[in-house]
């Protein structure tokens, strides 16, 4: 198999990808190790971690495509890691990594100092945060991955509290609350470490969040995203921002309300999708056009006509509209 130029030795899997491969490889992430390359491409950081490094493929796509030479930490607690990541990176004529094979929380509390750490477990990284927020320098970056998006979501209302300590529900925003309060859930474990983690990129796809931080130390910092941390208020088909958990609608979070792209960073990236990003609109909410159509008894119209006065849609929900909410629905109830 091939990645890009990237040699894969893998035997062609049959059947779904799923945790007991014996090597993990997934073909249909080459999307996720892209951005992670654009990024340390426009970042250059010094140090990179790699707790969670499953074939060692965007280790070796990050050494041979960034055009620079890191230190590259990998680590993965199977017993042949190490075999693998050889095979790998030979068979790539790639100069190796430095290789661990241990509980990814004990490779980032031992190594430490990573100016770029890309945390891509099974599942939840909740788990992981305090290690890596804790083995982090002041100015690095962060990137998280979660494929629980269900529990996210609100399907399994139970494990969100548990796990996330917030509430959503399943409509057409969910998948922006849901990312909303995966951040948040990330700023309140750093805030117990005094770090700030300020998210520069943000994106929901197929069957993950994904979320950049950049780490800061202090208590300022922190306290001014924590003054960001709200409810979310649905309400007519609507999102809003809400201080208090009460009302009309229903109420969900508690889940940071702030922005969720870094324009600029978003700007510097060599990279198709932060260019997507870039041109929605970064504001909380928005209506649900499907929605306000379903409750009015009437077509949906052509979304050009609704996007006129600088509304976009996002990759969050084609069916829902931010930016222009009162133009948007002074159109579907007068017109
Ligand atoms: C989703 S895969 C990583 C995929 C990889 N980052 C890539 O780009 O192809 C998750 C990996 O985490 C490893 N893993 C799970 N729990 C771990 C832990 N506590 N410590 C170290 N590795 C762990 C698994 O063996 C698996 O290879």
């Amino acid at each position: 198999m091939k990645e890009g130029n990237i040699i894969v030795p893998l035997p062609e899997h049959q059947g779904d990808v799923c945790k007991s491969m014996d090597v993990f490889y997934n073909p249909v992430m080459k999307h996720h190790r892209d951005v992670s390359v654009a990024v340390v491409k426009k970042v250059k950081p010094v140090r990179i971690g790699l707790p969670l490094s499953g074939s060692g493929i965007r280790a070796v796509r990050i050494m041979k495509e960034c055009g620079y030479a890191p230190e590259v930490y990998v680590n993965d607690k199977r017993s042949n890691f190490m075999d693998v990541v050889h095979h790998l990176f030979s068979a790539n004529d790639c100069d190796l990594p430095i290789i661990h094979n241990m509980d990814a929380n004990v490779f980032m509390q031992s190594v430490k100092h990573f100016d770029y750490l890309d945390l891509d477990p099974f599942g939840t990284p909740a788990p992981f945060i305090q290690a890596a927020i804790s083995s982090m320098r002041n100015g690095a970056i962060l990137a998280i991955t979660a494929t629980d998006t269900a529990a996210l979501t609100g399907t399994y209302p139970t494990v969100a509290r548990r796990k996330y300590w917030a509430k959503n529900i399943r409509t057409n925003h969910m998948h922006e609350l849901g990312i909303r309060i995966l951040i948040r859930y990330c700023q309140l474990q750093g805030a117990s470490l005094e770090r700030a983690l300020t998210p520069i990129m943000s994106y929901s796809k197929d069957h993950y969040y994904r979320i950049f931080f950049r780490v800061k130390y202090g208590k300022k910092a922190v306290d001014k995203l924590l003054d960001q941390h709200h409810y979310a208020q649905y309400h007519n088909h609507q999102l809003t921002i809400s201080r208090y958990n009460y009302g009309e609608g229903q109420f969900l979070g508690p889940l940071y309300t702030g922005l969720l792209q870094d324009k600029d960073f978003l700007q510097s990236l060599d990279n198709e999708w932060a260019k997507k990003l870039l041109s929605e609109n970064d504001v909380f909410g928005g209506v649900d056009v499907y929605a306000v159509c379903s409750s009015l008894h009437r077509n949906v119209p052509p979304f050009k006509n609704l996007l006129k006065m600088g509304g976009t849609q996002t990759h969050f929900s084609e069916r829902v509209i931010k930016g222009n909410v009162e133009y948007v629905l002074r159109e579907l109830t007068h017109s």
